[in-house]
């Protein structure tokens, strides 16, 4: 457990470094992250390198015992590289070349580019080779799952399509290409989507490749990076840092061959009026766990009011900087460095606040952070606990992509129904693993499978088999839809999930924006929103009916037994009391070890050698006095604390 900081030596005048390095030194971090956006300061013509700049930094961090996280700065090609390449940059699906102006703009399947990437990465790995202050490396700088339409993109995705499905024959057919007459006769017809329609129109199976081929190309990009740094820089570990964007790449693939998973992460500086979005940073922080099952980084960690890309945003509130990394901590993070030590005063991010103001002079938030520093000394001793949860949520990119080529309903949003289940196990106090959908189920008790819209049959065939062998498997609506291609399956709802589940659709209702009250056995009245099936059972008993609307009595919610365990399917998007119920249901049903938090008091319990520690978290701007374990705990804004036993 390490706090660092993000430092750009090459924004500041050397005269600052030391005093710099100095006072990292003295309040406590442990390691800077450096050079991912330095490429014209690094090879500032084309094949003259210049590392000394960098040397001297990471010498003053190593001299005061500080390791560097270098990154390969390919995320900002120099200017003259742009000149002499001006093909290296993306086409966006409008056809026009991105602008030149903000950074990340290169082509990462671009042979060109990648020979440079290839040159600078290599000079710099085999630079530091020998440098043991050099401790890990981060490739780019927020890689995502670009759309670009450039020429060799379309090579890349005809090849990617010709290695899938071998014939144009076999492509029609796999994508219903009969359809408005978009049978291929041959491989050249076949191109990105490109043009400014909405994806609505385009074919669903079509684009759900096109994603996934989007999402290999930066996988590949990384990998390849991976590769280079590991033959001329042996022994250091190498992540990329990953954040929730537009386009994201599927975690899942990408950190299989990377040592370790790192996240950005910037929770809210405004405390929602909405308590269920306060539990949206630990869903991340556990979803980010959950990628490689294991502790990650967390590379940028908000540090002070955000500006630059709109208005500037509030300063985070007192206790914020400091709860919101230990809450990271808590969730599994093993070393959080904060976006960044000083606010810039030159360019476009001069208003995304760091630790220190630009007058340089430390300040309540700097004063906080110290105080951090000094918090994390004492909890580094529980750094080998783990985090063991009976409760598992699933998740897979390829639902995420096909809920944004089709949107559902009005208001429909694939991750919404994952977050309001962990919202609810989470407030029993229990931990909650989410994990990838092809993930081994072995060990939990509980496994959530919400909206499986995409079919992948093995993963059909081990929900039956955990469920069948006693576990409890939670599924909901928008599951068994598609096939594998993203077409619809000629089944009743949901499909091949329909035997566990012991009930099927016999239509459904997508209300949007509108809700319709649901009715329990014990007359509790809640409601459902965008998202009706209208169920009948087969085998499962109901627990919840419509109250309303041409389906009134209908069941909504079921439970069936199947094998020795349970099945419960959730048939409507509910409002968050609906997956409270459920959740307080199946986990009392499967006996496991609930507790009673006030709202917005977050818990996670971490075991090893004989301890058990209690990390709890007061995720809200109000004090709050409550009993656990037969203690009484009271804790201020923001604060955590943990009890040991
Ligand atoms: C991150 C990015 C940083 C910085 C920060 C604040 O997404 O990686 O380089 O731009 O946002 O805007």
């Amino acid at each position: 457990m390490r706090i660092g900081v993000d430092y750009y030596p090459e924004h500041w005048d050397r005269a600052l470094w030391a005093a710099d390095a100095d006072l990292m030194q003295e309040t406590g971090v442990e390691l800077v992250r450096l050079a991912e956006f330095a490429w014209c300061r690094l090879e500032p013509q084309d094949g003259v390198f210049d590392f000394a700049w960098l040397d001297e930094a990471v010498a003053l961090f190593a001299e005061r015992g500080i390791d560097v996280v270098l990154c390969t700065p390919t995320s900002c090609p120099p200017m003259w590289l742009y000149e002499k390449h001006p093909d290296i940059v993306q086409i966006q699906q409008d056809g026009t070349p991105i602008r030149l102006g903000i950074r990340g703009h290169r082509c990462v399947t671009n042979p060109t580019f990648l020979e440079y990437a290839d040159r600078i990465t290599v000079e710099m790995a085999r630079h530091y080779a020998g440098n043991p202050a050099v401790t890990g490396w981060q490739i780019d700088n927020e890689l995502e799952a670009y759309h670009c339409c450039c020429p060799h993109c379309t090579e890349e995705y005809r090849a990617w399509l010709t290695a899938k499905y071998g014939t144009v024959e076999n492509l029609n057919r796999a994508y219903g290409n009969v359809v408005w007459s978009g049978e291929y006769s041959a491989w050249s017809q076949v191109a990105p989507p490109v043009g400014t329609y909405p994806h609505a129109w385009l074919n669903p199976a079509r684009m759900l490749d096109f994603y996934r081929f989007c999402s290999d190309s930066v996988i590949d990009f990384i990998n390849r990076q991976a590769a280079l740094l590991r033959k001329h820089c042996p022994g250091r570990p190498v992540t990329t840092n990953v954040w929730f964007c537009e386009y994201m790449q599927d975690f899942y693939k990408t950190f299989e061959n990377l040592d370790f998973l790192s996240y950005d992460n910037y929770p809210s500086a405004t405390v929602p009026a909405n308590s269920e979005e306060c539990y949206s940073h630990a869903f991340h922080l556990d979803l980010m766990r959950g990628v490689k099952r294991g502790p990650f980084f967390i590379m940028e960690q908000l540090s002070g009011g955000t500006g630059c890309w709109g208005p500037m945003g509030r300063q985070p509130l007192p206790g914020m900087i400091k709860g919101f990394t230990l809450q990271s901590f808590a969730h599994g993070a093993d070393a959080v460095l904060h976006f960044r030590w000083r606010t810039a005063t030159v360019g476009a991010e001069m208003h995304w606040h760091g630790l220190l103001d630009h007058s340089n002079v430390p300040g309540r938030r700097f004063r906080e952070f110290a105080d951090l520093c000094s918090a994390v000394r004492e909890i580094k001793p529980l750094r080998d606990t783990a985090i063991k949860s009976d409760v598992a949520i699933l998740m897979a990119f390829d639902h995420e992509y096909a809920f944004k080529i089709q949107p559902q309903t009005n208001g429909y949003y694939y991750l919404e129904q994952l977050q309001r289940l962990h919202r609810a196990f989470t407030a029993l106090g229990l931990n909650v693993d989410i994990i990838g959908q092809h993930e081994d189920l072995s060990g939990y008790r509980i496994v959530c499978a919400p909206e499986m819209y995409v079919t992948d049959s093995a993963v059909v065939e081990r929900l039956h088999r955990f469920a069948e062998s006693g576990g409890t498997v939670i599924l909901t609506t928008r599951s068994g839809v598609k096939d594998e291609h993203n077409n619809c399956i000629m089944a009743q709802l949901p499909g091949p999930y329909r035997d566990m589940v012991g009930a099927h659709a016999e239509e459904y209702n997508p209300i949007g924006y509108d809700s319709t009250p649901i009715v329990f056995d014990d007359g509790a009245v809640m409601d459902a929103r965008q998202w009706c099936d209208i169920l009948v059972c087969d085998t499962a008993n109901v627990l919840a009916r419509y109250n309303a609307e041409y389906y009134k009595g209908s069941p909504a919610i079921t439970r069936n037994a199947y094998g020795t365990g349970k099945v419960y399917y959730i048939g409507v998007v509910g409002t968050q009391p609906v997956y409270d119920r459920i959740a307080r249901t199946a986990a009392d049903e499967a006996g496991l070890d609930t507790v009673e938090l006030p709202d917005r008091v977050e818990l996670v319990t971490r075991t090893g050698d004989g301890v058990r520690a209690r990390f709890v978290f007061n995720n809200d701007d109000q004090p709050k006095a409550f009993a656990l374990d037969g203690r009484e705990v009271a804790l201020e804004p923001f604060e955590m604390k943990v009890l040991t036993d």
